[in-house]
């Protein structure tokens, strides 16, 4: 089995990000991302603080809003209007989860099309399940650069999406339909998991489920794409972060990511390539 190194892929797409960053700053246009983060949920902080620190590493400017958990709907909604009409912000990200009380799909709705980095935007989503550009979500975009790396022929191989997400199960399942995969979209609910996964020759796990993905389910050959990032506790009190795969079972595979290492890497490159693509589209 090869491991797919995602940390070497993301250092490349981070370089070749920063040399589209400084072509464009040469044209006299400073790439801008604005972040915005809403309350003290204890991962998001690390997300933001890692998307903050390559954004700047790329050279793109950063726009960072931390907002109290108790901020008003309307008060988030007013600041991304001014980000909207804001020359300067090219992609604008809301991280998630949002606190109660604020409505994250009119929230969502809120940020223009063209500067939803995310992809998450209605607009986006009807854009990707209809094939017609637009932004594209950064994990799953990143997943298919990990499998391209290893898959030349995507047309008719059977593709298991573990997780039915907005932010990746459903958008990954696309992108692997648009390749010409036959795609099944399986979740925690499924009846008879381990013998849908079998037939697999992509898996994608995405459940968030630690260990789901046993070797046994995984078909000699098969590529697999791991998208879990659940932080465990052992009995001494160590934490370490755990995928939905057992990656020590895959002798057999062909192909897989490893987490950490794989997928979560990706993530932060491909929404620096989004923000790229995003200033560029705004200069049309
Ligand atoms: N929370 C978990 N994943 C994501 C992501 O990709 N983007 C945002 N904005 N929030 C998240």
């Amino acid at each position: 089995m090869t491991p797919i190194d995602g940390r070497a892929m993301a250092r490349a797409l981070c370089d070749r990000t920063a040399a589209d960053v400084a072509a464009l700053a040469a044209r006299g246009i400073r790439v801008g991302l604005a972040v915005i983060l809403v309350g003290d949920h204890p991962p998001s902080q690390v997300y933001v603080r890692r998307k903050i620190a390559e954004t700047a590493r790329a050279g793109i400017a950063s726009f960072e809003h931390r907002l109290p958990a108790d901020t008003g709907e309307a008060t988030l909604l007013a600041l991304i209007d001014a980000l909207n009409h804001d020359p300067a912000v090219h992609g604008i990200l809301v991280q998630l989860p949002l606190p109660e009380g604020i409505d994250a799909g009119r929230v969502l709705d809120a940020i223009a099309p063209g500067k939803d980095v995310d992809g998450f935007h209605p607009v986006n989503v009807g854009r990707l399940s209809t094939g017609t550009g637009g932004l594209v979500p950064c994990t799953p975009l990143g997943c298919m650069m990990l499998l391209d790396s290893v898959i030349d022929e995507y047309r008719g191989l059977a593709a298991v999406v573990i997780g039915k997400s907005n932010i990746v199960g459903k958008p990954v399942a696309m992108l692997l339909l648009e390749r010409e995969c036959t795609v099944t979209v399986t979740h925690i609910a499924t009846r008879g998991l381990p013998e849908i996964v079998r037939t697999a020759d992509i898996v994608v796990a995405a459940a968030g489920a630690p260990g789901l993905v046993r070797g046994d389910w995984v078909k000699p050959g098969a590529v697999v794409i791991d998208v879990g990032i659940t932080r465990v506790t052992d009995n001494e009190g160590r934490t370490r972060l755990m995928g939905d795969v057992a990656f020590d079972e895959l002798g057999h595979a062909r192909a897989a990511t490893p987490v950490p290492g794989g997928v979560g890497p990706m993530t932060i490159a491909c929404l620096l390539a989004n923000t790229v693509r995003a200033a560029r589209k705004a200069q049309h």
